[in-house]
């Protein structure tokens, strides 16, 4: 992360911009506008990946907000634009997500810097360990006059290929919720034990990962994932006394997201009575749907359409930065069309063709917001 941070700094340097990185590791640089003390405009998104990664989900976004810098050649706006790429989206480490972003709106709080990596180190130790300061967390702060956040992502799905299109504005953010469960069960012989006086917490985990899948399957538009196992003592013949798993879960309807988890917990506590074993389950994430902003929509449909590309509006099903960021700011994201709709994999790419679309339409974006009384009333208002 630290060699991803020195390299972006090089990148901003020739275009007048010095980076910093904030105490929640944030990276932060500010293309100044053409008085003193304007209002800024945010643009980024995160630097983090998941393990066996592709290479644009999150850093694309940071790397177009640079381009887009670089395209400007010097022209100042009557915003500051300040870039942006988040430390912490994707909950790999500490199983939450969004801990950089949540930094910008004052939510990395006590609680959130005390929870622990499998390692059993926290947030604020890594934090420290990273050379910051967590008590200077508040002054990563949003920019007190900040009057919007934008954010260029991968779709990390099938639609816009689907329908031949390069870029899409996001209207919204499905919610998602993020659990751990633990079965505990009794640890024994696996050769001198009967199957009938066993208590397995991994075949009672089992059953229950089947029955996270078939509910998914059963509810409209509902995706849930197990995507993490790990039982103890993790020996081929020693049944295995506790197995823990990761639960995600999400829905564009927070309503039907949460009488599902609230079922899966159920049915976790029925399959783990019928077969002799207890079940612990603790929420990481709660995160409900988030619109984006419809001012901000409208002025992106109409820069793709400038940008010669026939717009179009689409629901996220993964999770982003902008959640958070929409809080406190208005906030809106631009897809870009993910070939064979591959994320989370080697295998994840994009267009080059499509990057310049959307490099068209992020100029289009910044001169129609320059241009806008609506938005110009809100920098006089900010
Ligand atoms: C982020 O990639 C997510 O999990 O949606
Ligand atoms: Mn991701
Ligand atoms: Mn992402």
């Amino acid at each position: 992360m630290r060699e991803c941070h020195d390299e972006l700094a090089r990148w901003m340097e020739p275009l007048g911009t010095r980076a910093r990185i904030d105490d929640a590791g944030n990276f932060r640089a500010v293309y100044p506008a053409a008085q003193p003390n304007a209002p800024h405009l945010l643009i980024g998104s995160h630097l983090d990946t998941v393990p066996n990664a592709g290479a644009y989900d999150g850093m694309l976004g940071v790397v177009l907000a640079v381009a887009l810098l670089d395209e400007l050649q010097g022209r100042r706006l009557p915003f500051a634009i300040e870039v942006v790429g988040f430390s912490e989206e994707e909950g790999v480490r500490f199983g939450t997500p969004f801990i950089g972003s949540r930094a910008l709106v004052g939510r990395l709080d006590r609680h959130l810097l005390g929870i622990h990596d499998a390692q059993g180190i926290s947030v604020q130790k890594a934090i420290e360990e990273f050379g910051l300061n967590p008590e200077k967390i508040p002054q990563a702060a949003l920019h007190s006059q900040t009057l919007a956040y934008f954010e260029f992502h991968i779709e990390q799905g099938p639609a816009l290929e689907n329908l031949n299109l390069p870029l899409a504005a996001v209207e919204a953010i499905a919610g998602q919720s993020r659990l751990e469960l633990l079965f505990l069960g009794r640890g024994n012989h696996a050769g001198t034990t009967p199957m009938h006086l066993r208590s397995d917490a991994i075949a009672g985990a089992a059953e229950w990962i089947v029955a996270v899948e078939q509910m998914a399957h059963s509810v409209p538009g509902l995706v849930a994932t197990v995507g993490k196992i790990d039982a103890k003592p993790g020996a081929p013949n020693v049944i295995a006394r506790e197995a823990q798993l990761t639960l995600d879960v999400r829905h564009s309807s927070d309503e039907i997201r949460t009488r599902a988890v609230g079922e899966l917990i159920r049915q976790a506590q029925e399959i783990a009575a019928r077969r002799g074993l207890s079940v612990r389950d603790s929420i990481l994430l709660d995160q409900r749907a988030v619109a984006m902003d419809s001012f901000l929509i409208n002025e992106i449909e109409q820069a793709i359409a400038k940008a010669g590309c026939k717009p179009h509006r689409m629901v996220s099903g993964a999770g982003h930065d902008a959640m958070i960021l929409a809080e406190k700011v208005p906030s809106a994201m631009i897809f870009l069309r993910t070939p064979g709709g591959i994320s989370h994999d080697p295998a994840e790419s994009v267009a080059l063709d499509d990057v310049e679309k959307a490099i068209a339409c992020g100029l289009h974006l910044l001169d129609q917001l320059a241009s806008s009384r609506e938005f110009i009333q809100r920098i006089t208002r900010a």
